[in-house]
């Protein structure tokens, strides 16, 4: 990724999607729309595309990248799936879904993007947008959130300019994103698929497709099985006060659904992920919200009980690692 040049903004029709394809075919970083988040791309099968990628977030290298493909076909072509890696891809691609499966033989995806890891994590995103763009590259592309490592998720252009402006070559602005948390993760390694991230896909859906629950990471935690997933991440710059039953002079509320808590006038700001209580509405409203209440320059953003079923799992994760000490 250069640095202080500008990144160039394109639009949604057939010469930008030409334009962000020659640009990564050409090994430079694009930023996407996908239905979750806007995602970070480089050539997932060029080991300089990704090492300017890590270097533009400012990842750590341990932590591997998600490559992105146009359909079941190509996925397989980079990973080796059992029955029920198979059945997962079938019911829920293209969607917000990340199988990590073992590498196949012949696979391209690059050892850096993997992080020397000998599974790779594949997913085949809804967004027509993404999709297009990912047939017309005709290779695997790399893409985690295109925001600086630990921040926020991005769900519009202006939230990955925001973050990258100078750092990444352009960025394919097509609206905001519908899902709003990130892909799912499901490791498919030993025969026991285990939920590594809640996500856009909610748990009960692929427990109910399988017929039996999803295991846990073993052992204490996520590492070395998931190296990315460390405890603060989302970071917005406020603190953030998870399950607050009232509003504390100066704080900035995040409610979910109609009730009004106690001290809601005292608020510094307030805004409402769904004021119908709508789970899927919520998740889509997240970031952006977060953002915009970091922006009113509170110290601390109090966040409302929100159930924690369906896609409630993924707000409450996002919303842990927000909170969680830095
Ligand atoms: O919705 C999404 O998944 C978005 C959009 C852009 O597609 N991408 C995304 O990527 O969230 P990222 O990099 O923020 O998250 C990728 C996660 C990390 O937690 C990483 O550790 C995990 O996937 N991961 C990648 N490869 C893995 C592997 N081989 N084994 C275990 N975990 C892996
Ligand atoms: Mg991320």
């Amino acid at each position: 990724g250069s640095t202080g040049g500008t990144t160039r903004r394109l639009g949604p029709d057939a010469d930008g999607l030409a334009e962000a394809a020659g640009l990564l075919r050409a090994g430079r970083l694009v930023a996407f729309p996908t239905e979750t988040v806007y995602g970070l791309g480089a050539d997932a099968t060029d080991p300089a595309a990704v090492a300017a990628l890590y270097a533009a977030k400012a990842r750590p290298r341990f932590n591997p990248l998600i490559a992105h493909l146009p359909d079941l076909d190509a996925a397989r072509r980079e990973g080796a799936f059992d029955a029920e890696a198979l059945r997962l891809a079938e019911a829920f691609w293209p969607g917000p879904l990340t199988l990590v499966v073992p590498c196949a033989a012949g696979g391209r995806v690059t050892d850096l993007a993997r992080a020397g890891l000998p599974s790779v994590a594949l997913r085949v995103p809804a967004a027509p947008l993404a999709r297009d763009l990912l047939m017309r590259v005709g290779r695997p592309v790399a893409a985690p959130s295109a925001n600086r490592s630990g921040r926020v998720s991005p769900t519009a252009a202006a939230h990955v300019l925001g973050d990258l402006d100078g750092r990444i070559a352009a960025v394919l602005d097509g609206g905001t994103c519908p899902v709003g948390v990130e892909s799912t993760i499901v490791a498919c390694l030993d025969g026991a698929p285990r939920l590594l991230r809640p996500g856009g896909v909610p748990r009960e859906a692929i427990e109910a497709l399988l017929g039996r629950a999803l295991l846990a990471l073993p052992g204490g935690g996520p590492a070395p099985l998931s190296p990315g997933l460390l405890a603060s991440h989302y970071a917005p710059r406020a603190g953030v006060r998870l399950d607050a039953g009232e509003i504390r002079p100066g704080e900035a509320a995040l409610l979910f659904g109609p009730v009004a808590p106690p001290g809601l006038a005292r608020a510094r700001a307030q805004l409402n992920l769904s004021p119908a209580g709508d789970l899927a509405e919520a998740a889509a409203n997240l970031f952006a919200h977060l953002r915009r209440l970091d922006a009113s320059g509170a110290a601390t953003i109090a966040v409302a009980p929100i159930p924690r079923s369906g896609l409630g799992e993924a707000i409450a994760d996002r919303l842990q690692r927000a909170a969680a000490p830095r």
